[in-house]
């Protein structure tokens, strides 16, 4: 029998587990009370009693929905104290909310994906989506840059989409030290090495404002057309659906409108690398 779900109200989750994936960054494995089926690149409010809640799109596969990961950056009050909580405690999980990744939109076509810092978190969902999904793609080509070696997240995932027959995975980090093989520099470099074509190819780009900014000019540059470039928007949230105003980018609610947009969409709003 169909079940009223509640999108306002956290579904209680346990943490299960705690992974550490670089000095600032953590994923937390949560197993929620009851299945919570979400889309790629939407996002969630985690909240813990006392402590308050904070926007995170989930890291894991969308095809799971008796599990989430959610990997979280330390960047203040909140998510400081979220990376001091061990397992078996139990926090909430409100949404899923906003507009996704459309993933039919990829599909016979080339994909090129540019990721910065933790912005692989939700890249490593669609990434998930898209490699369960192979079969419908003609190649992808992941480019991800960190600033240090220590600071590349996921590093077992990079070996299993190397794996991947139709995908390529390149990395670079800013300050390279005597372990590293990979490229070096700012990761909009590796798209000179980029092998696409552009007529019949669909790009993506997360990672902090300025990385967003110099990957979107840069594609433009290569010639990608302002529809066929998408972003994953993080602005300020609260109440995550279209109520509180916290959010807005010009005649956008980013966490109704979004958090996923073409460039063509948002390119004349204001502050959309702040
Ligand atoms: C849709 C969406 C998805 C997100 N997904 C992830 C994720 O998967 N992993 C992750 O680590 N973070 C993610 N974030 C960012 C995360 O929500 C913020 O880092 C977090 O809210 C900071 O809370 P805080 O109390 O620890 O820091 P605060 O004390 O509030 O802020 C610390 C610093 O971070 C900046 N900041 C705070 N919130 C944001 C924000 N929303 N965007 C940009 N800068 C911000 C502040 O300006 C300040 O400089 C996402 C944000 C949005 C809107
Ligand atoms: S977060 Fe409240 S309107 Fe968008």
């Amino acid at each position: 029998m169909y079940k009223f779900q509640n999108i306002y109200k956290p579904v209680k989750a346990k943490l299960t587990e705690v992974i550490e994936e670089s000095p600032t960054i953590k994923s937390f494995v949560l197993r929620p009370e009851r299945a919570f089926p979400f889309k790629t690149g939407q996002f969630v409010e985690l909240t813990l009693d006392g402590l308050g809640e904070a926007p995170f799109t989930p890291s894991s596969s969308p095809l799971i929905d008796d599990e989430m990961q959610i990997t979280i950056m330390k960047a203040g009050y909140v998510t400081e104290r979220i990376h001091k909580l061990k397992p078996g405690v139990t926090m909430g999980i409100r949404g899923p909310y906003g507009r996704g990744y459309p993933v039919e939109e990829f599909y016979n076509k080339e994909v090129l994906i540019l990721g910065g810092g933790c912005g692989f978190a939700p890249l490593r969902s669609l990434l998930y989506n898209l490699k369960a999904e192979e079969d419908k793609i003609k190649k992808l080509i992941f480019c991800y840059g960190s600033k240090t070696p220590q600071e590349c997240i996921y590093k077992p995932y990079i070996d299993e989409l190397r794996a991947v027959k139709k995908f390529e995975v390149m990395r670079s980090v800013d300050e390279p030290d005597d372990t590293w093989a990979e490229e070096v520099g700012v990761v909009t470099k590796l798209l000179d090495k980029v092998d696409i074509n552009i007529k019949n190819s669909i790009s993506v780009v997360c990672g902090p404002p300025i990385m967003m900014k110099f990957g979107t000019f840069k594609l433009l540059d290569m010639g990608f057309p302002d529809n066929k470039i998408y972003l994953s928007m993080e602005k300020n949230m609260s109440c995550g659906f279209g109520k509180c105003g916290h959010c807005m980018m010009g005649k956008y609610f980013v966490c109704k409108d979004g958090p996923v947009f073409t460039y063509e969409e948002i390119k004349n709003e204001p502050d959309i690398w702040k």
